[in-house]
């Protein structure tokens, strides 16, 4: 772990999307610094694992299986989280993922949805959830996650597209909007990292060029995210709100 962010331990932080891939790496990245983690996914086995693995090290994590499209199970989360860790000082929405290729011509009514919902609704509910405790507590980080897909026409499908651009929207009415009330809220976009998932569905031809694709020539990490949500969440960027960093071997430039 490169950076050393000490605002950050002892701090509550809760990450949709943790079971895996990027939201797993991040979770390990600040329990490395002291935080207090919970993991947010819907595969109990996934994310035993990643609590198995952040205890091992010595870290306090738990975690609350639930789908964060669904407001009342995310109510059930952050009952949960105050309860056994105590008030949330940042919260990572970074459940999603369904940027799946499918020409927009047959794109169906009910992928739209589903699409919508996951990638985009999913952050407003679990943003809510979790907003009355930090607007009373007058502080707070949020991390939102977009999609280089979300920045540019890629190979992703449209609703995708669409989900990921608007994040960037919401994150910078939101940043606004909250800002007053001493709560930040930034949004990271990153282009092809590589995941557990990606490494097992993408062929090594195929990772070679995406990686040409990028200027500096290699695929992006979890880690190269987690350090990115670091820094946003700490005090080294109090200044800082409103923003979307593009995590992306500068494919993406803003
Ligand atoms: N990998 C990339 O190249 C890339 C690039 C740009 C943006 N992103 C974004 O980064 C985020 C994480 O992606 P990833 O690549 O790490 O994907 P991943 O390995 O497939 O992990 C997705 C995570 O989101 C969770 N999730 C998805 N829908 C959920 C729901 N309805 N309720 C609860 N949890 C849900 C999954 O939990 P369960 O499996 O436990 O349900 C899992 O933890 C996504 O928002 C994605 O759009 C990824």
């Amino acid at each position: 772990m490169s950076g050393s962010y000490p605002d950050l331990a002892g701090q509550v932080v809760v990450i949709t999307g943790g079971s895996r891939g990027i939201g797993a790496r991040t979770a390990r990245a600040f329990a490395a610094q002291g935080a207090e983690v919970c993991v947010v996914g819907r595969d109990h086995d996934a994310l035993d694992a990643v609590v198995a693995d952040l205890t091992a090290g010595g870290a306090t994590a738990i975690s609350v299986a639930a789908d964060v499209t669904d407001s009342t199970a995310l109510d059930t989360v952050r009952g949960t989280v105050e309860s056994r860790l105590g008030p949330v000082g940042v919260l990572a929405a970074f459940a999603g993922g369904l940027g799946f290729p499918v020409p927009s011509a047959t794109l169906t009514e009910a992928q739209w949805r589903q699409i919508l919902d996951s990638d985009l609704t999913s952050a407003f509910l679990t943003i809510q959830a979790f907003l009355p405790g930090m607007l009373e507590r007058g502080r707070g980080a949020i991390l939102t996650m977009s999609s280089a897909a979300g920045r540019q026409p890629s190979q992703a499908n449209l609703a995708y597209a669409v989900a990921n651009g608007g994040l960037v929207t919401l994150t910078r009415h939101l940043a606004a909007e909250l800002g007053p009330a001493g709560i930040r809220v930034n949004c990271i976009a990153p282009s092809s990292i590589l995941t557990e998932k990606v490494q097992a569905r993408m062929p090594a031809d195929v990772q070679e060029k995406v990686a040409a694709a990028h200027p500096l020539r290699r695929l992006g990490t979890p880690q190269d995210v987690a350090q990115t949500a670091l820094f946003l969440a700490s005090d080294a960027a109090a200044w800082l709100t409103g923003l979307t960093i593009d995590v992306a071997g500068g494919r993406v430039t803003g």
